[in-house]
């Protein structure tokens, strides 16, 4: 059964559907802790599931490296074998990425490489494109760069705003990511040779 960590800044909503897929039996994997990076609302999903979870305030620490210190003593605890950032608005520190890597998946609300960073929706809109998408992809030193896991495009509404064009997103890339966890739960999906 692979473990995974999942780590949240925000409503959670991806996370919750992870969390109700992984509730399945036949689900091949289980989240073992929940982090965030704030008190975020998110943190009352896992609650309603009874799973475990932790916040390390970005804001509480001087410097991104510090902060990825007790991020990483954090999840050290749970020792999981894949982490999700699923809408986790702050980049891990170089070190952190190193030392899961390639087990650590980010879920993004565009077609990587489109609209890469923390207003993808908002870019895609911005620039007049008729569709969008969303993608699942391994996390590397980069912002939104590494190998691309799993994507699908998602069209663009006229008189989309951010919000509605987001909400239209958010249900493929939960299909997706709960795809992709499933894939390599199973040994579909083979990370080492997708990075
Ligand atoms: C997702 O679209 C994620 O990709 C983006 O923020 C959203 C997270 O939403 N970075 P939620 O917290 O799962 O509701």
């Amino acid at each position: 059964m692979l473990t995974v960590a999942v780590l949240i800044s925000g409503a959670g909503s991806n996370l919750r559907a992870l969390l109700e897929a992984a509730r399945h039996p036949d689900f091949p994997a289980r989240i073992v802790v929940v982090g965030a990076d704030r008190d975020a609302d998110g943190l009352a999903h896992a609650e309603e599931f009874g799973i475990p979870s932790f916040s390390v305030p970005f804001r509480a620490f001087a410097t991104r490296d510090e902060w990825g210190e007790e991020l990483g003593r954090q999840l050290e605890v749970w020792s999981p074998d894949l982490i999700v950032l699923s809408g986790l608005m702050r980049l891990l520190p170089a070190s952190l990425v190193a030392r899961y890597s390639p087990h650590i998946i980010n879920t993004h609300p565009a077609y990587l490489p489109e609209f890469p960073g923390a207003h993808g929706v908002r870019d895609a809109l911005a620039s007049g494109v008729t569709e969008t998408g969303a993608s699942v992809i391994v996390v590397d030193d980069g912002v939104d760069s590494g190998p691309i896991l799993a994507q699908e495009r998602v069209p663009v509404h006229p008189g989309d705003t951010e919000h509605r064009l987001h909400e239209r997103i958010k249900p493929v890339e939960r299909r997706l990511l709960i795809d992709v966890v499933r894939g390599i739960a199973t040994g579909d999906i083979d990370l080492k040779t997708a990075s």
